[in-house]
């Protein structure tokens, strides 16, 4: 072994890594179910992490030097790993004991309106609940309550459904040079809010929408449009001169739905070719909603076992047509069901209306 590395084992796998790596990155380099969830750390966001408790792991050998279990579970983003150091994830009970407490806690307060929130489908809490979570809960007080910040024009606060992980106040410090929004107050009044009601305008802000690992931080202009697994994502780029101009597109047909960073298998923003996060500013997010602004690459590569993925193909291979060669001709359509009908107003662009669809936008007479 080169005497820079340190052998670490995570779930009996034993794997090699730089000194100063935690135990969480030595676990992604695994990957797959040894990786412990992380809701609030964000390796692209300096300081973040420690916060969250879902990245609890055992450490049932401290070191090769000293060989003794540390006594309680450690944050596995916070901690680094030590020479022969042996890690226990989804092999230990204790671990996943302790992480059924902590989505009970993070549910205490969340208002589990999934049903309307824009994040269903894509929310880190709701994978958590649904692989950690108890059916039920014991909780019988109010749930807390807050009133209602304005943070500007293209972003939507629900404080509610915020699990104080602090990244959205790590973008706001890191990426843009007036931070106007924080966490105010202590304990259960925590909550986010801008100071004095400032609202929020700097180039880069909107990227507190793709950090957030729940609802609490969604876009104004997707709001109530439709739901992520409906959409198809691809990735697409533009030539920007504020930031790298690399996106994902949320597209239905060919309307542009909503616009966001490319994230990689953790839910992290990826790196531009100049190996700094590819963050995109707010113009490149809200206002080059067109299909035309962009280069399209190709269909994202969705992970099979997420939602989004229904319906959504790549490399699709069409099977052969064996009917024209049994009858010798093209068969002719009955019905072409690619015309286009007025019965869904192919007119009107769903992404383009202010605010959630109403009755009144189907009113207009045709081609007003
Ligand atoms: S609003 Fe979202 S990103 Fe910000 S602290 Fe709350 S959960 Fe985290
Ligand atoms: S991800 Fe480690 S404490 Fe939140």
């Amino acid at each position: 072994m080169p005497e820079d590395l340190y052998k670490v084992t995570i779930d009996n796998i034993t794997i090699e890594v730089p000194p100063g790596t935690t135990i969480l990155q030595a676990a992604r380099t695994i990957g797959g179910d040894v990786t412990p969830p992380a809701m609030c750390y964000y390796s692209k966001l300096e300081d973040s992490g420690g916060k969250c408790r879902t990245c609890l792991v055992e450490v049932s050998k401290g070191s090769e030097k000293d060989p003794r279990p540390m006594p309680k579970l450690v944050a596995s983003c916070r901690t680094t790993v030590m020479d022969g150091m042996e890690v226990k994830n989804i092999t230990s009970p204790r671990t996943l004991e302790a992480r059924r407490g902590v989505v009970e806690f993070l549910l205490i307060n969340h208002p589990l309106d999934c049903p309307i929130c824009d994040q269903a489908g894509e929310c880190d809490l709701q994978d958590l609940s649904y692989e950690h979570g108890a059916e039920g809960t014991r909780f019988e007080f109010q749930k807390r309550i807050f009133q209602k910040h304005d943070i500007g024009p293209y972003i939507q606060l629900h404080m509610t459904r915020c699990i104080l992980c602090y990244r959205c106040v790590y973008v706001a410090d890191q990426l843009t040079d007036k931070r106007q929004h924080g966490i105010l107050d202590r304990g259960e009044h925590a909550e986010i809010a801008t100071y004095i009601s400032k609202s929020l305008d700097h180039d880069f802000i909107g990227n507190v929408i793709d950090v957030c690992p729940v609802g609490a931080l969604t876009d104004k202009t997707f709001r109530f449009k439709n739901r992520v697994w409906f959409t198809k994502p691809v990735d697409a780029h533009r030539n920007c001169d504020k930031c790298a101009g690399l996106v994902r597109l949320w597209l239905r047909g060919d309307e542009v739905f909503r616009v966001t960073v490319r994230r990689d298998e953790w839910g992290e923003v990826i790196n531009a070719p100049d190996g700094t996060p590819a963050w995109i500013c707010n113009e490149c997010r809200f206002e080059k909603k067109k299909e035309s602004d962009w280069v399209i690459e190709g269909p994202t590569h969705i992970n099979r076992h997420s939602v989004i993925a229904q319906g959504h193909y790549e490399g699709l291979k069409m099977p052969k047509e064996f009917l024209p060669e049994v009858i010798g001709k093209k068969p002719r359509l009955f019905l072409n069901i690619h015309n286009v009908s007025e019965v869904n107003r192919p007119d009107i662009d769903l992404s383009l209306i202010e605010g959630p669809a109403t009755s009144d936008d189907f009113e207009k007479p045709i081609n007003d």
